[in-house]
């Protein structure tokens, strides 16, 4: 069913049934005016924990909190009546043992209303993929770059090229064997992320990794031109929002300097005008 014609949010099942289907539609919010934008036209919106880059100027996602995302996820949920919302776990929130996974999941899934929680990791993360899903938390995976490990990986380079690619495919069977309805691919290269996409039975949701993955996931500030800092390769700039944003800014600036803001219209008489009978 298309975005706009279903009146409640779909359920991870339904998610996972769209494989092979048409493209699952995704971007990421923070707030609640823009999640209201994208209700609409989303299948799922992903309270990622890129907000700390994009929102509150972090030099990477490491230093996002718990606390951080449940108050976006808070946010977002508001704003959402037809979109499923996914909220990312942050760095250090489940590493450490299935048992720490759950206390937080559980936490998030709580205090936000969330559909189902994001984490990094393939292989790895499979036994706490499988402690999630078998205590009802539904899980979506997020393999290839996973910007939480960029310091081990060495920086935000392309994976699964050469012979890596064995072991990212092998990391998408075992999330999907271990109970995630969906896994996100990213920056991974196009055939590897085709071969995958057919091998695995749950929906791959590519940033970075081509159309042919099973939907699509940009983050919502990237697409719309406001983040600025750098561009991937991967973004597609729908709009130049933070240059309009800036322009306007400027223009309220000269008009303030040189009086032209307010104008009449935009100030008070100093009586009441008399009410029409
Ligand atoms: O945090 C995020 O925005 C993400 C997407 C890049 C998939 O995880």
């Amino acid at each position: 069913m298309s975005a706009t014609a279903r009146k409640t949010a779909p359920l991870p099942d339904d998610i996972r049934a769209r494989k092979g289907g048409t493209p699952i539609v995704s971007l990421t919010a923070y707030t609640t005016p823009m999640a209201e934008l994208m209700d609409a036209h989303c299948d799922f919106v992903l309270v990622g924990d890129s907000v700390g880059m994009v929102l509150h100027g972090l030099p990477s996602t490491l230093g996002v909190t718990i606390e951080m995302m449940i108050l976006h996820g808070q946010a977002v949920k508001r704003g959402l009546q037809r979109a499923m919302m996914v909220v990312d776990m942050p760095f250090g929130s489940y590493e450490e043992s299935p048992q720490q996974a759950f206390r937080n999941a559980a936490r998030i899934m709580a205090e936000t209303g969330a559909g189902a929680v994001k984490l990094e990791g393939g292989q790895g993360m499979a036994e706490t993929i499988a402690f999630l899903v078998a205590r009802g938390i539904p899980v979506m995976a997020h393999i290839g770059l996973t910007p939480q490990s960029i310091n081990t990986l060495g920086g935000y380079k392309v994976q699964g090229r050469g012979s890596a690619g064995a072991r990212l495919l092998a990391d998408a069977q075992a999330v999907a064997a271990a109970g995630a309805f969906a896994v996100v691919l990213e920056k991974v290269p196009q055939t590897l992320a085709g071969r995958i996409t057919a091998e695995v039975p749950i929906p791959t949701i590519g940033i970075g990794a081509s159309a042919g993955c099973d939907g699509q996931v940009l983050v919502v500030d990237d697409m719309l031109g406001l983040f600025t800092r750098f561009k991937p390769k991967f973004v597609k700039r729908y709009a130049t929002l933070g240059e309009q944003a800036e322009a306007a800014v400027a223009a309220y600036a000269e008009e303030v300097r040189t009086r032209a803001f307010p104008a009449d219209e935009h100030v008070f008489a100093d009586a009441a005008p008399e009410a029409k009978s």
